[in-house]
């Protein structure tokens, strides 16, 4: 049985493809080179379902209420310190939103905006992953219990199927789609 801690570093994982690949972006832009806005739309609305709506969904309305009520620090703690880098992420998102409609191939500088916005975006998530995963995921398994971990998951599916049947293994499948088309 997986545990949430075992099923939250799995989607870092995939959610770490799509960094990468961002900043991938990033450097081409910064090279001068264009790249597709089709891509640049596929790359936010991953970021804005898989992340925003599925990853950061089960942490913030299921996972850390959890660990609170387990006795683990929200405001002064762990748990504030990741409720507020995910604020500040929601900030970028919302920077490279409107960024990415000013992007035009051709027009010299107009993606320099959203690559300025998404390599910010890139490494705050990052080194986040790695707090979370290094300290708090850690502290998580050591307070809570096989049954608690279960009850995590079985919540973490329902949510997952309020954003429609399949559709977060077809954001999974469509993002690495998407970054083996431009490796
Ligand atoms: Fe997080």
């Amino acid at each position: 049985m997986a545990s949430a801690t075992k099923l939250l570093k799995e989607e870092h994982r995939s959610i770490r493809a799509a960094l990468d690949f961002a900043e991938r972006m990033t450097s081409r832009i910064a090279r001068g080179e264009e790249v597709s806005p089709e891509a640049v739309a596929r790359l936010m609305e991953f970021i804005h379902l898989f992340v925003e709506q599925c990853h950061h969904a089960k942490e913030e309305r299921i996972f850390f209420p959890i660990l609170e009520r387990k006795g683990i620090g929200t405001w002064g703690g762990p748990l504030g310190m990741m409720l507020a880098e995910h604020e500040r992420a929601r900030d970028l998102i919302q920077e490279m939103k409107v960024a990415a409609e000013e992007y035009k191939p051709g027009v010299a500088k107009s993606g320099e905006r959203w690559a300025h916005a998404a390599w910010d975006y890139s490494g705050l998530m990052q080194a986040h992953f790695g707090k979370e995963e290094e300290v708090l995921f850690r502290m998580a398994d050591n307070v809570l219990t096989p049954e608690e971990q279960a009850t995590i998951v079985a919540d973490f599916e329902r949510l997952e199927e309020d954003l429609g049947p399949g559709k977060h293994e077809q954001l999974r499948a469509r993002m690495s789609e998407l970054v083996s088309q431009w490796a």
